[in-house]
């Protein structure tokens, strides 16, 4: 493990490469990285990028979206196949009719999309969101069209919450918040009677309604930032971001909610980029995010509601 770890420092300096990585990548993968973040913080880095080669350790909407904002650059994946469910569940062509078939139906409306999702179904959004400026994109919405919010029906749900705008919400969800465990949640609020509960807005009602502080992963990390005092966290997101927690701000304890199925949750798609894929794509210079024709839309869209 020492070896590989030093091979891909040397192979990262050799072939000139920047590595991004999300904080749902192991440990040993964001130890190595560049940057870290969250999605919108890792766009962003993306456009601050030197290097001709941008290895992204996430999931493939990510990498998309990096190769969109740098078509010169050469954007590296390590497995190709690190999908995402809420992306699987918006196809474009899908959307596309429904669209058409609010619009037959005189609706007025904007399409507000959540960044996991594909690129063509950027090219057909008005707007991109993450979890770090949905609220405040939402708000530039002109108040007299309506939101048509797209894939994840719990962030939606949630914006609805917090904007006080109804929208047409997409019944998309991520696997991996979906499936906490209401139950598990509340017996270890039982074991950890002063835990704090801090969850992903990708999760459901129910697990939204006993949770102290909702808020993207960028948001958790400023939010335990604020305690100064040793605190135990219950973590009710992707089960990796309890090692970027604890390494920022290590005062505090941190326990993974559970998923119904599992002690932590873990996102499978992040799970397929390894060690030994990221060494190889350093090594071999694939597999690469190549550029598409509808980029070319979906870029605008994106430069327009992350970077400005
Ligand atoms: P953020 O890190 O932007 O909060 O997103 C969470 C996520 O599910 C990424 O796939
Ligand atoms: Fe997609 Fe959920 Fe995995 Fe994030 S954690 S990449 S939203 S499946």
């Amino acid at each position: 493990m020492i070896d590989l770890v030093s091979e891909i420092r040397q192979l990262k300096k050799q072939k000139n490469a920047t590595i991004l990585a999300h904080y749902y990548q192991d440990g040993e993968i964001q130890d190595l990285a560049d940057f870290t973040g969250d999605s919108l913080k890792l766009a962003r880095a993306a456009t601050k990028v030197e290097t001709d080669t941008i290895v992204f350790c996430g999931v493939h909407f990510m990498a998309e979206t990096a190769k969109m904002l740098n078509p010169q650059k050469r954007v590296l994946l390590p497995d190709m196949k690190a999908g995402c469910s809420l992306a699987e569940s918006c196809p474009a062509a899908k959307l596309d009719r429904y669209q058409q078939m609010l619009r037959e139906n005189g609706r007025r409306f904007q399409t507000v999309t959540y960044i996991n999702s594909t690129a063509a179904v950027k090219a057909l959004s008005d707007w991109i969101v993450t979890s770090g400026n949905a609220e405040e994109v939402i708000r530039r919405v002109p108040a007299d069209l309506e939101i048509l919010f797209v894939p994840d029906r719990h962030l939606g749900q949630y914006l609805e919450e917090v904007t006080g705008r109804n929208m047409i919400l997409w019944d998309g969800a991520c696997m991996v918040h979906e499936i906490f465990s209401v139950g598990d949640l509340l017996s270890l609020k039982k074991k950890v009677p002063a835990g704090i509960t801090i969850a992903h807005p990708e999760c459901p009602a129910n697990i939204r309604e006993h949770s102290d502080f909702i808020g993207g992963t960028e948001a958790m990390i400023k939010y335990v930032s604020g305690f100064a005092e040793t605190k135990d966290f219950l973590v009710a997101t992707e089960a990796n971001m309890l090692w970027q927690l604890a390494s920022k701000h290590p005062r505090h304890r941190y326990h993974p909610v559970p998923g119904i199925s599992c002690a932590c949750n873990k996102c499978p798609h992040m799970a397929l980029n390894t060690l030994e894929k990221l060494r190889d794509c350093l090594l071999n210079g694939t597999p690469e995010i190549t550029w598409q024709p509808e980029f070319t839309k979906a870029r605008e869209v994106v430069q327009r509601s992350l970077l400005n």
